[in-house]
């Protein structure tokens, strides 16, 4: 067979899925009996066999204005015909420097400007190195301890697993970054079992922060990277109380304060960013997949005034930060993200959603009581529920849960350990909330 022939009739063969190794999956379970999806619209996708899913995780969370919108599809089919890609480096098109005003006038105070990337977890390496790279410019090189926290996800790439505080994400990977130390995550079953947002236990744990800077002094500390909400560990909202007292700490030692809102960000907790919600300035912001409802990839920092003109120094011709990626601020990426922005503000879906919260809640937590359920947490249009574990399964029943969701019951859920995670588009309807939860107690009674 020709070369041609041969990709040809690869392309046709139906089921040959040995290729691709797909990311953070179970692969041979998966391909043994794949969950299959081939198109999407608002809040349901499609699998090849014409079943209707309903989304219960806006893909990745981050198809928050729901799945297909034809206004972001006609933004990113006009970009694909008019500029395809233009480089980033030395030369700009129109609409990553419009994309970039608009993201900098939804971020709080001076957090003006904004850096792209592609991704999350690129989004968390450009913060670290912007942070080093601050400091050494401020003539403060020996600050290069960076903090993160316990069960924190911050993507994964090396700089993210070694400020992350995911055992599997970490422990197979080697020595990771040099000189960083973790903070205690913020949850306890005990004190917080089914909180309705910020849990009212817990701010005094912010203060391990001062344990660390007598241990390390706070000259050898460049910033401390958080999760406002940690979102992948199994939704942790912070308590009440916690972020301000990391700032008022990260203050005081003059340590930079970064919120990793790659999750958070664009509307999830009901503002447009968490930082809002929580009434906490930090130096940067980390964001990614809701920019352009997951449509492109995308991600990028949002930095203080004063962090971007510290580097704004020198003469004209010399390059300030050498950092940055061949598709940074891409075209089709920062189409997708003005058209989204757009919808965000027509359909007023960051209100919405702060509306919708206690509803939310509500319907959530009618799941008490069920078997197995150990505890519900519920925050802007985010829940967690977790589940009592198999002996000697570990994940096993949030595996089945998610497995049978899709199957039998027509949802698609998010699973981490044995908690299931829901987090909607934020177009779900107060009907759409009924049925999702009516789901989700089918499953939970499936897997019992
Ligand atoms: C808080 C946080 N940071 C970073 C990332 C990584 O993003 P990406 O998968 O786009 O690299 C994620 C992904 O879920 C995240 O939740």
């Amino acid at each position: 067979m020709s070369a041609v022939h041969d990709h040809l009739a690869r392309d046709l063969a139906p089921n040959d899925l040995d290729a691709w190794w797909l990311p953070f999956t179970a692969n041979r379970a998966f391909k043994k009996n794949p969950r299959m999806i081939s198109s999407a619209k608002d809040m349901h996708y499609v699998t090849p066999e014409g079943r209707k899913i309903l989304d219960g995780v806006a893909g990745l969370w981050c198809c928050n204005a729901g799945h297909n919108r034809a206004p972001i599809v006609e933004a990113i089919q006009k970009q694909a015909a008019e500029l395809d890609y233009s480089p980033a480096f030395q030369f700009g098109h129109p609409k990553a420097f419009q994309l970039a005003s608009r993201i900098a006038a939804l971020a709080p105070a001076d957090l003006d400007h904004v850096f792209f990337a592609n991704s999350g977890s690129e989004a968390v390496d450009t913060a670290l190195k912007i942070a080093l790279a601050y400091w050494n410019l401020r003539g403060q090189g020996q600050r290069t301890r960076l903090i993160g926290r316990e069960r924190g996800y911050h993507g994964v790439g090396f700089g993210g697993i070694s400020v992350g505080g995911i055992v599997n994400n970490r422990k197979f990977f080697g020595s990771l970054l040099a000189g960083v130390d973790h903070l205690p995550h913020t949850y306890n079953r005990a004190e917080q079992a089914f909180s309705k947002g910020e849990p009212e236990w817990g701010a005094h744990l912010a203060d391990d922060l001062e344990r660390i800077v007598t241990l390390h002094d706070a000259s050898t500390i460049a910033a401390v990277i958080v999760e406002p909400m940690a979102g992948s560990t199994g939704v942790l909202p912070p308590p009440k109380g916690y972020l301000k007292r990391l700032r008022d700490i990260c203050d005081k030692h003059g340590i930079l304060l970064i919120f990793d809102e790659v999750i958070s960000g664009f509307g999830r907790l009901g503002t447009a960013f968490a930082a809002e919600r929580y009434g906490v300035i930090p130096d940067m912001i980390c964001f990614a997949k809701a920019v352009n409802s997951g449509t492109v990839p995308m991600g990028g920092v949002i930095a203080r005034k004063g962090i971007y003109d510290t580097f704004m120094k020198g003469p004209d011709h010399v390059i300030e930060l050498f950092h940055g990626y061949t598709y940074s601020g891409h075209p089709l990426a920062a189409a997708a993200g003005l058209a989204t922005l757009d919808l965000y503000r027509e359909e007023k879906l960051f209100e919405r959603t702060a509306a919708l919260e206690p509803v939310w809640a509500d319907a959530i937590m009618s799941l008490k009581g069920l078997p197995n359920v150990l505890d519900i947490r519920t925050v802007g249009l985010v829940a967690a529920i977790d589940l009592a574990s198999i002996p000697d399964g570990v994940g096993k029943r949030a595996y089945d849960a998610m497995d049978r969701g899709f199957r039998d019951h027509d949802l698609m859920i998010r699973i981490t350990g044995d908690t299931i995670a829901v987090t909607p588009p934020l177009v779900i309807s107060e009907d759409q909330i009924d049925e999702l939860v009516d789901k989700l107690r089918k499953i939970i009674l499936a897997v019992a």
